[in-house]
C-alpha cells in the first residue's frame, strides 16, 4: 500500500514508520507537509495519491494548549480537515488517531466508543473536534482512540528515568486512572484496521489500568531504580489543564471486528524498557 504518514517524526510517526518497512511509505513532517496550509496538503495530495493516510500529526501539548488555543485548533481542527478533505480528493482512506481525553472521566466504567464524549481541556475539544471534521468529510476512515502513549520521543516513562537520575523522592498523582500504551501496540492496532474496510471508531490502549503513581512505580520496579514514589492528588499537583479522574477505555470495537492485539500493559512496557537500556 502507499501510505502517507503525518508528523512522521513524532512518537507514533516512529513506529509507524518503523512497522511500515512493506509499504511503499511517504514519511512526512511538518517542514515538509505542514497540515494547517490547505493548499499545500491539496497540492501534496494531487501529486502523491496516497492510498492511506496514517495522521500522527497533533499538537499534543495539554497544559499548552489552555494558552495556545490558536495553534492547537489549527493543527488539530483545521490539520484534521485538511487531511481529510485531501483524502477525500485522492480517494485514500484516513486514520486519525484521538485522546481518550475526548471523556470527562466521572464515571468507573471504561469507556466504549460509543459513550457520550465531555472533553475538559482545550487539548480534549479540539481532538474531538478533529474527530467530528473527519466524520463528516469523509466516510472510509478510522478513528482510533488511544491514552498514556510512550514510545521514541518525550512522555511519562522517560520523564521518571530522568528525574530518578537527579531526585530521592518523586511525587507522582495517584487519583487519575487510565492505561499506559506503547506505540508498538497502538500501530501493531493500525495496520490491522487498515489492512481491513472496517472503518469507524476505535479504542486501542493496552489492557488493564493503573493510575499515574501506580505506573511510575512499575517502570521504577522494572528498572531496578531505588527513587522513592509519592502518591499525591490531582489537587496537590495542579496543572493548567484538567484530567479526566477515570480515562480507561475498553477496545470493545477491536474485539468485535479485526481483533485486540493490544498486551497487557506492563508487559509492553517491559519491553520498552529493555530496548530502551539497549539503545541508549
Ligand atoms: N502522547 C500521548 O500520550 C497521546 C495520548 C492520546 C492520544 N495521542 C494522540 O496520538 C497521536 C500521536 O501522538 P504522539 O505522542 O506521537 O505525538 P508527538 O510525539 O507530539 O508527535 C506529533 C507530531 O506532529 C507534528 N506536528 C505538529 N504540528 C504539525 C503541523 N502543523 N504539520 C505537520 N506536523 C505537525 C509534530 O512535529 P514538531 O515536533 O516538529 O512540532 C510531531 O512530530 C496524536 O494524534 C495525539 O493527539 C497521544
Amino acid at each position: 500500500m502507499k501510505i502517507l504518514v503525518t508528523g512522521a517524526n513524532g512518537q507514533l510517526g516512529r513506529e509507524i514508520a518503523r512497522q511500515g518497512r512493506g509499504h511503499e511509505l511517504l514519511l512526512t513532517d511538518a517542514d515538509t507537509l505542514d497540515i494547517t496550509n490547505g493548499e499545500a496538503v491539496n497540492s501534496y495530495f494531487s501529486a502523491i495519491k496516497p492510498q492511506v493516510v496514517i495522521h500522527c500529526a497533533a499538537y499534543t501539548n495539554v497544559d499548552g494548549a489552555e494558552v495556545d488555543l490558536d495553534r492547537a485548533f489549527r493543527v488539530n481542527v483545521v490539520g484534521a480537515q485538511n487531511i481529510a478533505a485531501g483524502c477525500l480528493e485522492a480517494g485514500a482512506r484516513m486514520v486519525y488517531v484521538s485522546t481518550d481525553y475526548v471523556f470527562d472521566g466521572e464515571i468507573q466504567e471504561p469507556y466504549r466508543e460509543f459513550d457520550p464524549v465531555n472533553p475538559q481541556s482545550v487539548y480534549g475539544h479540539t481532538k474531538w473536534q478533529g474527530e467530528e471534521m473527519v466524520r463528516q468529510i469523509l466516510g472510509r476512515h478510522f478513528i482510533v482512540r488511544t491514552a498514556w502513549l510512550y514510545g521514541d520521543g518525550n512522555n511519562f516513562v522517560r520523564t521518571m528515568l530522568k528525574l530518578a537520575q537527579t531526585n530521592d523522592t518523586l511525587r507522582v498523582v495517584h487519583d487519575q486512572v487510565g492505561t499506559p500504551t506503547s506505540t508498538v501496540d497502538l500501530a501493531r492496532a493500525i495496520f490491522k484496521l487498515v489492512s481491513s474496510n472496517a472503518y469507524g471508531t476505535y479504542h486501542a490502549t493496552c489492557q488493564g489500568q493503573c493510575s499515574w503513581y501506580e505506573f511510575a512505580c512499575e517502570i521504577f520496579r522494572q528498572s531496578g531504580s531505588e527513587v522513592k514514589v509519592i502518591p499525591v492528588t490531582s489537587e496537590e499537583f495542579v496543572r493548567p489543564a484538567k484530567r479526566p479522574k477515570h480515562s480507561v477505555l475498553d477496545n470493545y470495537m477491536l474485539r468485535m471486528t479485526v481483533g485486540d492485539p493490544m498486551r497487557e500493559w506492563q508487559e509492553a512496557l517491559c519491553e520498552y524498557l529493555n530496548f530502551k537500556s539497549h539503545t541508549e
